[in-house]
């Protein structure tokens, strides 16, 4: 049923109605959801969950509080919701609305017609498994995907990218330009809330690439067997994400899966591995993961900023130094970094782990 070229997509399976879910997509034991966190993910009663900032007065009279939240924020989670943040809200809901047109209204083959390269990691266009080479004992994710290379401009081919709807092309270059100027805006003032100056990240980061990946996790039979995203956290510097009303994202906090309830206006802030590097592990990516449902499919759209494949990364000078604080983090290059991930796999933060001095 599968070949190395053509993986199976996780819709075409979900379309044949089966009542169980082939070997592969199950979990091991220890990684499943609990039965709590499948039912009605996004009505959950207890009401723990990632913090809320509004941007509204960001202003000169506001932002030292502002800044202290997204402070405490980056310290607690590595992950929060922003409102009012400038990106416009009919922007928010075309970009949902394109993304989820493409996948149910295209057939499969007009989509294959995207596909991927399978065998180089993070290759743009229609995907489903995330990982190069990998063996027989990989268990997949309930996801399909499509992936867009947005920045930097030399990078940008909207002729790569679904015709239709019409406006899909559209939709994504102009939502594409708004993340970048909110994720820049956003590392501003996490450097600031670290009494470091404002560039301090940008420039650790040096210039953006940017890639918005569009998951579609279509119903899955067996929820409590499955994960639509394995734990993982984001390898670049910040990821910026919105996702329909269905729920499913959890982050991971105090040995606990935290469901990210769905806000429609909001956009999810979630530190990557790189801001984790460059401010010393005074602010930690956030592990996350999405988990299925049995009733809906679910559409998220996650835009990451990361350096260049050539960039080395390590700790800020100007968040070292003093006795205080040693450097935590050996330098990588960003591009080793990157195909280490793609190679073993994410296993929750055991890449990042991996160069802790
Ligand atoms: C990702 C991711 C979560 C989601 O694409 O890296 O974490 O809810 N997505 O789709
Ligand atoms: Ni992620």
């Amino acid at each position: 049923m599968e070949d190395v070229g053509r993986p199976v997509r996780v819709q075409s399976l979900a379309q044949n109605r089966i009542s169980t879910v082939p070997p592969q997509y199950i979990q091991p034991p220890d990684n499943r959801p609990k039965s709590s966190s499948t039912a009605a993910a996004s009505t959950s009663s207890h009401s723990r969950t990632i913090p809320l900032i509004d941007l509204l007065h960001f202003d000169h009279f506001h932002s030292q509080s502002i800044r202290r939240e997204i402070g405490r924020a980056c310290r607690e989670w590595g992950a929060f919701h922003v409102i009012n943040h400038g990106v416009p809200i009919r922007l928010l809901k075309d970009m949902r609305s394109v993304g989820l047109s493409f996948f149910n209204d295209c057939d499969i083959p007009e989509k294959l017609k995207y596909s991927c390269d399978p065998n180089f990691a993070a290759s743009e266009g229609y995907g489903t498994r995330m990982l190069v080479n990998q063996s027989d004992d990989t268990v997949l994710d309930w996801r399909d995907y499509f992936d867009h290379h947005t920045f930097p401009l030399s990078r940008r081919n909207p002729l790569r990218w679904p015709h239709y709807p019409p406006n899909y092309r559209q939709v994504i270059e102009e939502y594409s330009d708004h993340m970048k100027v909110l994720a820049e805006e956003l590392l501003d003032l996490i450097s600031e809330s670290l009494g470091a100056k404002s560039s301090c990240i940008k420039e650790a980061v040096g210039e953006i690439y940017q890639n918005i990946t569009v998951s579609y996790y279509p119903p899955c039979p067996q929820p409590e067997l499955t994960l639509g995203l394995q734990d993982h956290s984001d390898m670049g510097a910040i990821t910026l994400l919105i996702q329909d009303d269905t729920g499913g994202l959890q982050v991971y906090k105090d040995g606990e899966w935290v469901t990210v309830q769905p806000l429609s206006d909001a956009i999810v802030v979630i530190l990557a591995d790189q801001t984790e590097i460059i401010t010393n592990g005074a602010y930690r990516s956030a592990q996350h993961r999405a988990i299925t449902n049995a009733n809906k499919a679910r559409l998220s759209v996650a835009t990451f900023h990361d350096p260049a494949k050539t960039r080395k990364i390590s700790p800020a000078l100007e968040l070292i130094g003093g006795e205080s604080s040693l450097p935590q983090y050996g330098e990588v290059v960003y591009g080793d970094y990157v195909t280490s991930w793609y190679t073993k796999g994410p296993e929750g933060k055991r890449n990042i782990d991996a160069l802790l001095l």
